[in-house]
């Protein structure tokens, strides 16, 4: 059986960058509720036009929305042999209805990952991050630069900036984060499956931390 993980921390810690790279170590699927609600925006759905005033302005989108859309995702086949779940749960009654719909059909969680970082490192990976909307690679303006300013060295295609990587849903996402999402760290905490990594470090330093929390 492969690992059922949660990655929690705030925006722009870093845990799409390692959740991706876990995922294919470990050849389980990595569920981004970010993800998940920006493929639905850009392909016009229903659903992507009622989450997107949300997304752009850093609020939360509706917990009845996502968590509907978690227990479809889990209940695909390929989440039966482990998942990742990256951005999700957020907020008190997420965690909540995740545990009834583990309880249904998956096993308990294994390990939650609590990715942290001090809040300048957080805005400076936010605002410099960038992204190709035509093959999806990431990058960072500093950190992990494109060959060529502005044009994806993958596919060629013009480099995007996420509408919330401005400086105002910024403001507000980490406001959020604080009010909604930070207080599960003491339920997974007190629940015994929270494993801190500290995130200030090299995208590598980061990585290796991870895999040594997987060890024991
Ligand atoms: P989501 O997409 O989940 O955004 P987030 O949690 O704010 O996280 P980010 O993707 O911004 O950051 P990250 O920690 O994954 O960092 P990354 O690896 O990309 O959610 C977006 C919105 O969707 C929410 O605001 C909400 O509206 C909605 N939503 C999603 N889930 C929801 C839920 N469960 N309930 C309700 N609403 C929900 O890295 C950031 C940058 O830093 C990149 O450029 C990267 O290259 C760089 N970087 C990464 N690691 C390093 C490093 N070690 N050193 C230097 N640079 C680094």
């Amino acid at each position: 059986m492969g690992l059922r993980l949660i990655f929690l921390g705030p925006p722009g810690v870093g845990k799409g960058t390692q959740a991706k790279r876990l995922a294919a170590a470990q050849a389980i699927p990595h569920i981004s509720t970010g993800d998940i609600l920006r493929a639905e925006v850009n392909a016009a759905t229903p659903l992507g036009t009622q989450a997107q005033t949300y997304m752009d302005q850093g609020e939360l989108v509706p917990d009845d929305l996502v968590v509907a859309i978690v227990a479809r995702r889990l209940d695909r086949d390929d989440s039966r042999n482990g998942y990742l779940l990256d951005g999700f749960p957020r907020t008190a009654a997420q965690a909540r209805a995740l545990e009834q719909e583990l309880a249904k059909t998956n096993g308990p969680i294994d390990r939650v990952l609590y990715f942290h970082a001090p809040d300048d490192v957080l805005v400076r990976r936010l605002s410099g991050r960038r992204g190709c909307p035509d093959c999806g690679a990431d990058y960072h303006l500093t950190a992990l630069p494109p060959k060529v300013q502005g044009v994806c060295d993958r596919c060629g295609g013009s480099l995007t900036q996420r509408e919330d990587d401005r400086p105002e849903p910024i403001r507000k996402r980490l406001e959020v984060y604080r009010a909604r999402t930070r207080k599960l760290i003491d339920h997974y905490r007190s629940a015994g499956s929270l494993v801190e990594i500290d995130s200030t470090g090299t995208v590598d330093e980061i990585a290796a931390a991870v895999a040594r929390s997987l060890e024991t």
